[in-house]
């Protein structure tokens, strides 16, 4: 009884706090405008940035330093580690854990190797569910991240030309040292080049050619389907145990884990664990709860541990920018097929680019095609090429993509940016084993309704494999991906005809046809009239300030989407027949937003007089 009456005390409070909370976010959300908002949150992070003492060039020059070392004597022992073992490898090195200095410091000074004790262990094991301020809960994920959190198996480190793959110790307790140590932009970019030199025949480490995007792609109709079951089956007969794959043999011990690789075991025990708990699981990929982001949501699109403080628009846009870049041109020299799909490819139909107040990026994937990643690349840190920006992403997949299960796991893999926690969602597509809503085959002929083939993922978003398939090559933020063959059909079903062909007004924004963009109504609520828009006849690829409603900002925006807006424009205004056009021809465009850090980072150290986004790094290999 007492303790019930304590719970319920508790439970009181906690309602309190929360309607206290909720009551503040209220307040602030009716009363501040966006623009306060996004002004805040710039400050916040310039601030952070200001007291961080993490230089993210470290940890890549540290890796660069051991390649090249690797490269000279494949048998020595480094600072890093060694070809055999793999490298050191401690989240408090590859990640800004400023945010938990009030619990760590004391441990960095006393247990150098990095590790924790009970009292640590204890005070993040807690679900990021849980409801609390913002301040606790950055704590705890900083703590989560030092000490429990998943190591990658491996670092993915991207040159010009190659993908080099360095092995990750798994041994924990150890680390490259806590380095402070700043590098120059150009020192990175050194190493890269010259690790990149001996690659190219390298035998010490693996390494994949980074290869353009092909005009099509075909999916064999087979990667569509997936049965965990069969999976199951080949590798008990490969264990020598009988076939059966009844739920009550599946502590058999007939069977013997010795004859599978390693890889292989980790594969049998994972698709075991998620075919046992796929209708009883959790979520898999969580966000932070926090009291006073209770409205305005904006941790859900914030992955859980990576999470540090809320994201500006713009901090976003650029991060996404980066981050699809680095996910096509990964995924097509590893031999992975994804395409982009929903709000992204929304905001495609309009300008090439992502829409600005979307705030993550849609893939879409064929449930084979995810096993073959999970299976080779599950917990991949991959780094972006140090000429383009300091991200690292990493790839995690989610155990459950194996079967419907109970409809709550349906994002399957997330590629996640971890200095700020921005991700891709991969959902996977499998021939439907449900039945298809009728409207999916509105349109289509008797002979095409015989052969089209239901395709859904698990929020029973449905498709045809004849929309989808083949794939086509585009320009999506600049860098080349793919999109789904026929898109009307698609988006109509999913947003309705209107949303892409009539809709310009949309959160807060107008769509301003004069200069392709959408422009937020705070800046302007429609084009200007009687000014010329542009700064001169000739050029459109800068506006006046007037032209730009007096907002450089916006003059800022206009000039990093403008060539993706054009070539959107002059060639796929058509969505399902684009131009003619010779792929050899038709480059990725140059990255045109800067990095979040370097953004933060100049204009903290004052290397710049203003607080523009725009870039202009153009891409050197292919
Ligand atoms: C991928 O790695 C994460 C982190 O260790 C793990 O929790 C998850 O189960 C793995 N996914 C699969 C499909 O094996």
């Amino acid at each position: 009884m007492g303790l019930m009456r304590y719970k319920s005390a508790k439970l009181l409070l906690r309602v309190l706090v929360v309607v206290f909370g909720a009551s503040l976010v209220l307040h602030s959300f009716f009363f501040k405008s966006d623009d306060y908002w996004q002004h805040t949150l710039e400050k916040q992070a310039l601030e952070m940035n200001k007291v961080s003492k993490f230089q993210p060039r470290a940890p890549v020059h540290e890796v660069l330093s051991f390649i090249e070392e690797i490269q000279k004597d494949p048998k020595g022992t480094y600072k890093l580690g060694s070809l055999e073992k793999g490298i050191a490898f401690h989240w408090d090195d590859w990640m800004d854990l400023t945010t938990g200095d009030a619990l760590l410091d004391k441990y960095r000074t006393e247990l150098p190797m990095g590790q924790c004790d009970a009292v640590l262990d204890n005070y993040c094991s807690v679900n990021p569910y849980w409801m609390e301020s913002y301040k606790t809960k950055v704590l705890r994920q900083a703590v989560y991240a030092y000490c429990k959190a998943a190591l990658p198996d491996r670092v993915v480190v991207t040159t010009d030309s190659h993908y080099v793959h360095v092995p990750v110790n798994s041994e924990k307790s150890q680390r490259l040292g806590y380095g402070h140590t700043s590098h120059p932009q150009e020192d990175v970019i050194l190493g890269m080049e010259k690790i990149q030199a001996k690659s190219k025949d390298s035998k010490n480490f693996k390494t994949h050619p980074i290869v353009r995007l092909q005009r099509e792609v075909e999916v064999p109709m087979e990667d569509f389907t997936y049965s965990p079951e069969q999976e199951m089956v080949k590798l008990q007969m490969k264990m020598g145990g009988h076939k059966s794959t009844d739920k009550k043999d599946n502590d058999n011990d007939d069977v013997d884990l010795q004859k599978l690789t390693r890889k292989e075991q980790e594969y049998f025990h994972m698709l075991r664990y998620a075919n046992t708990h796929a209708d009883t699981a959790d979520k898999f990929f969580k966000y932070p709860w926090i009291y006073s982001d209770l409205f305005k949501g904006q941790a859900h699109h914030l992955s859980a541990p990576f999470f540090k403080r809320f994201i500006s628009d713009r901090e976003r846009e650029s991060v996404i920018h980066h981050m699809i870049r680095a996910w096509f041109e990964f995924a097509e020299a590893h031999e992975i097929v994804t395409w982009i799909n929903y709000g992204s490819l929304l905001g495609w139909v309009y300008n090439g680019v992502n829409m600005p107040w979307d705030t993550d990026v849609d893939i879409q994937i064929p449930i084979a095609q995810l096993s073959k990643l999970e299976q080779d690349y599950n917990r991949t840190l991959v780094l972006e090429n140090p000429r383009y920006g300091n991200a690292k992403y990493y790839l995690e997949v989610n155990p459950f993509y194996i079967r419907q299960g109970n409809g709550k796991n349906f994002i399957d893999a997330r590629f996640i940016e971890v200095n700020s926690g921005l991700y891709i969602d991969f959902s996977v597509l499998s021939k439907s084993i449900y039945e298809p809503p009728a409207e999916l085959f509105e349109g289509l002929e008797e002979k095409e309704k015989n052969k089209a083939i239901a395709l859904n993922c698990k929020n029973f978003n449905w498709q045809l494999y004849q929309e989808i398939l083949p794939l086509k090559y585009t320009t999506f933020e600049g860098g080349a991906s793919y999109i789904p063959h026929k898109i009307s059909s698609i988006l109509d079903r999913k947003y309705g005809h209107a949303s892409y062909t009539s809709k310009l007004r949309f959160m807060n924004h107008n769509y301003q046809q004069d200069i392709n963009m959408w422009v937020p109504d705070r800046i302007c609520k429609a084009s200007p009239s009687d000014t010329n828009r542009f700064v001169s006849e000739k050029d459109h690829s800068k506006l006046s300030l007037e032209g730009a409603c007096n907002s450089v900002l916006l003059q800022d925006e206009y000039e990093i989407i403008y060539q993706s807006a054009q070539r959107h424009i002059n060639m796929e205004s058509k969505l399902d027949s684009p131009v003619d056009y010779d792929i050899k021809t038709t480059q990725p465009l140059p990255i045109l937003r800067k990095d979040a850090w370097e953004y933060y980072n100049d204009i903290n150290n004052q290397y710049v007089d203003n607080d523009r986004w725009f870039i202009k790094h153009t891409i050197s290999s292919l």
